[in-house]
């Protein structure tokens, strides 16, 4: 193989959008080129062939046969990546998913033992956890420098739930259970070290007007006795973002006023499917006009004018790791020490992130064999302690785990 990675991409909805419009992102990486596509909408492969230059096929079982795909980037809808990513892999392409990988343990062991016969890489492709201040703190817990880790807790408030998700959507992720809480069960597994030995979780569904899940409470151990709790309200009037000086989970600055603006835009169309399906599809890639972006976008604060604004890391709810000699968390544009001497800022700069730290994990694993990090059997360990919130929360127990991997780094 040369020295680039030619990428095909199997469905181009809301978080493909988002993928090219991420700077940097992916289209910045120079051994990256992006050679076919597969969606049934012709106006996201329209766009695609145009943008790219690319072939575009409206079935995924074409695109996996293309001797010009070296790997395949699942992003459709979550109760398709086990399809997709296995027929990816039978075809001999290394595949990244976005999370959840799968709905099912046993749709998680199908695509890992797959992928591992025939010697291919599987990528769990939650972002958070590549996040460069959360992959800061387990380098210093990783040291010793602040002495062992104690605990983890981390809190998340936001307006998930009153986003124009079609109601199924909903349905099919248990509102927050397979959507967000993957990005959260992923950073503290990665700052614990990996090995969770058990869950206690209660959820909620608190409003009528949107079908599944949208808050939790969840306390975990780890194997070594470390404590942490997750805590995340999709029905948000409080916003965490608050505490970090407004700034979303992109990075980019966030409206104060998006969890009411939002929560009154769902108001308008709920019940109304038809409008929550054209809303939600106006945020996926290649509807409305090219370069436009519609005002639901624009409402959501991710619309045209993000790239000109300032970028700070990107967040995802308030993380704190307690350490026996000191407490971290994440501050704008870095990570926050707070030790013996006082505390101090940590800054990072041009550390990768999101989709194209993923993407150039791949890369490197494909190109230059080294190790996928965060790899399938990863994102099996985080969809069990997804399925053990829902199980506790539904027996109203405690939950010991057995799917567990340590942490690569
Ligand atoms: N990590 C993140 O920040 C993030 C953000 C958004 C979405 N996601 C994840 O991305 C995935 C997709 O979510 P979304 O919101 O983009 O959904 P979406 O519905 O907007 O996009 C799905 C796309 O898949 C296409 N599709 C449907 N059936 C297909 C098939 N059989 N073959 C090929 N394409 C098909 C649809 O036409 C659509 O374009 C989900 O797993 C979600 O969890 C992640």
């Amino acid at each position: 193989m040369a020295e680039t990675l030619r990428l095909g991409f199997v469905g181009l909805g809301m978080a493909v959008t988002r993928i090219f419009t991420e700077r940097p992102g992916i289209t910045d990486l120079p051994h990256i080129r992006l050679t076919a596509a597969a969606d049934p909408r012709r106006d996201a492969l329209a766009r695609f062939e145009n943008e790219f230059g690319a072939e575009v096929y409206d079935d995924v079982a074409e695109l996996v046969k293309s001797p010009n795909v070296d790997a395949v980037y699942v992003a459709t809808p979550p109760e398709m990546h086990a399809e997709h990513s296995l027929l990816a892999l039978e075809h001999g392409k290394h595949v990244i998913v976005e999370k959840p990988i799968a709905l099912t343990l046993d749709d998680c062991e199908r695509m890992n033992r797959t992928a591992e016969r025939r010697g291919l890489k599987l990528l769990a492709g939650h972002t958070h956890s590549f996040d460069p201040p959360i992959r800061k703190m387990r380098e210093i817990i990783r040291s010793g420098e602040l002495g062992g880790l104690r605990m983890v807790n981390t809190w998340n408030y936001n307006e998930f739930m009153y986003r124009p998700w079609p109601s199924q959507e909903l349905v099919t992720s248990r509102g927050i259970l397979f959507n967000q809480a993957p990005h959260q069960v992923d950073i503290v597994r990665l700052l614990g070290g990996g090995l969770v030995r058990s869950v206690r979780a209660m959820t909620g569904a608190w409003d009528g007007l949107r079908p599944g899940e949208g808050a939790y409470t969840c306390y975990l151990e780890f194997e070594d006795g470390v404590p942490a709790t997750l805590v995340y309200n999709g029905y948000g009037f409080f916003d965490t973002a608050e505490l970090y000086g407004w700034v979303g989970e992109g990075g980019y600055p966030r409206d104060p006023e998006t969890n009411r603006k939002m929560r009154a835009n769902l108001r308008r169309v709920s019940g109304d499917e038809a409008a929550l399906e054209e809303q939600k599809n106006q945020m996926r890639y290649g509807a409305g006009q090219s370069g436009n972006y519609p005002e639901i976008w624009n409402i959501w604060g991710r619309g045209h004018d993000v790239q000109s604004r300032r970028k700070h890391q990107k967040f995802f709810g308030l993380t704190v790791a307690s350490c026996e000699k000191g407490d971290m968390r994440q501050s704008a544009d870095g990570i926050l020490v707070y030790g013996e001497e006082g505390r101090r800022e940590v800054a990072i700069e041009n550390a990768m992130a999101g989709r194209q730290a993923e993407v150039q994990e791949l890369y490197e694993a494909v190109v230059h064999h080294r190790p996928v990090a965060h790899d399938g059997r990863w994102g099996e360990a985080t969809l069990e302690v997804c399925l053990a919130m829902i199980r506790s929360a539904e027996q109203r127990r405690e939950i010991e785990l057995s799917h567990q991997v340590p942490a690569w780094e």
